[in-house]
C-alpha cells in the first residue's frame, strides 16, 4: 500500500500499485486531466513530485521522448505513464479548463526550464535630463540609433535582445546551452563591443545634436528560470531569477565604479586569464546576501583594446 499526497487536495491510500497514478486519481474521484486519453501524447496528466521521486517507476520511452521535447525536469511526470512502490507527494500541474487551454497554447519553452545563462544589462547615464533638453522626436531618432548600434553587438556575439527598459538594453547569453565559459565570452565580448559602438556613435550625436552618451553595462553569470512568460496571444521568451536582479545591480554599481563594463566574480571565474580587469571592488548588492566581488573589464587578452582609450569612463 501506499499514500498519494496531492498537495492542497487529498490523501488518498492505494492498494492496488499496479495502476498509473492517473488510474488512482480517478479511482479516488480526483478530477484529473487527461487530454489525449492516457497516451503520453499531450502533457496534461503532468504532476511535479514534491517528495520520493525514488518511489515513481523511471520514465519509459514515450514519456522520455514527451519530456525531453517539452524540456521537463526529472520531478515533472507524466500521471499516466508513472506507477509507484511507495508514498509520494504530487501536484497536479493542469487543474482545470483554463489550465488546460494554457497547455494547448503551449511551445517547449512555454513550460520554462532553469539553465545557466549571462545576463547583461546596460543603461545610459544621464538619460532622463537628456530627454528633457531635447525634442521628443529627436530623442526617438537617437534611441533608434543607438539601439540599433548596440543591439548588433549583442546579437552579433551571440545573444539575444530579452527587452527595452526605456533606454537600457537587457540582453542573454547562453540560451541555447552553451558552455559556461562560453556564455561569459560572448557576454563580455559583448559588452566591450556596445561600449565601442557608443563610442563610436557618439562621434553622430556630437556633430548633429551636440551630446554625447556614457553608458553603464553590468553583466552576472547563474542559473535563471528561462521560459515563455506573458499572454497565450503574445508570449516572449524571458528569463526570471536573482540572476537578473543581480545582473541589474551591478549595472548601477557601474556608476559607483565610474566604469563603463563591470562584471561579477561569476564571470570572471569563468574567464581566467582570458579577461584583463581594472578597478574591482567588493559589496553588498541590493537584494543579495553576502558579498559580491565586481571588476571593471577592460579588454579580452588578443582582441583590440576598443575604440578609443580603455581610460574613457562613464560618468
Ligand atoms: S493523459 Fe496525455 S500524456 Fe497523460
Amino acid at each position: 500500500m501506499a499514500q498519494i499526497v496531492y498537495q492542497n487536495e487529498a490523501v488518498v491510500e492505494e492498494t492496488d500499485l499496479s495502476l498509473s497514478l492517473l488510474d488512482v486519481s480517478h479511482k479516488h474521484g480526483i478530477p484529473h486531466t487527461q487530454a489525449c486519453g492516457g497516451n503520453a501524447r499531450c502533457s496534461t496528466c503532468r504532476v511535479l513530485v514534491l517528495e520520493n521521486l525514488e518511489h515513481v517507476c523511471p520514465r519509459n520511452e514515450a514519456e522520455a521522448l514527451l519530456a525531453s521535447r517539452r524540456g521537463f525536469t526529472d520531478d515533472i511526470r507524466l500521471a499516466c505513464q508513472s506507477r509507484i512502490d511507495g508514498d509520494v507527494t504530487i501536484r497536479r500541474l493542469v487543474v482545470d479548463d483554463f489550465d488546460e487551454s494554457l497547455v494547448s497554447a503551449e511551445t517547449p519553452m512555454a513550460v520554462g526550464r532553469e539553465s545557466c545563462i549571462a545576463v547583461l544589462f546596460s543603461d545610459i547615464r544621464g538619460f532622463t535630463p537628456f530627454t528633457e533638453r531635447t525634442l521628443p522626436y529627436d530623442v526617438v531618432h537617437i534611441l533608434n540609433r543607438y539601439f540599433q548600434a548596440v543591439g548588433d553587438a549583442v546579437i552579433d556575439n551571440g545573444g539575444v535582445i530579452d527587452k527595452y527598459i526605456g533606454d537600457a538594453v537587457m540582453a542573454l547569453f547562453g540560451l541555447a546551452g552553451a558552455d559556461p565559459r562560453t556564455t561569459c565570452l560572448q557576454a563580455v565580448r559583448a559588452g566591450l563591443a556596445m561600449r565601442d559602438a557608443v563610442r563610436e556613435f557618439n562621434g553622430y550625436l556630437e556633430r548633429v545634436f551636440h551630446e554625447t552618451f556614457a553608458i553603464g553595462i553590468g553583466i552576472h553569470f547563474g542559473p535563471a528560470i528561462v521560459g515563455e512568460i506573458g499572454h497565450s496571444a503574445g508570449r516572449q521568451m524571458t528569463a526570471i531569477g536573482n540572476t537578473v536582479n543581480v545582473a541589474s545591480r551591478i549595472e548601477s554599481e557601474s556608476k559607483v565604479l565610474a566604469a563603463e563594463l563591470v562584471v561579477s566574480e561569476y564571470v570572471v571565474a569563468q574567464l581566467g586569464d582570458a579577461v584583463r580587469t581594472g578597478q574591482s571592488c567588493t559589496t553588498n548588492l541590493r537584494g543579495t546576501s553576502g558579498e559580491t566581488r565586481l571588476f571593471e573589464v577592460l579588454s579580452l587578452a588578443g582582441e583590440p583594446a576598443g575604440v578609443g582609450d580603455d581610460s574613457i569612463h562613464a560618468k
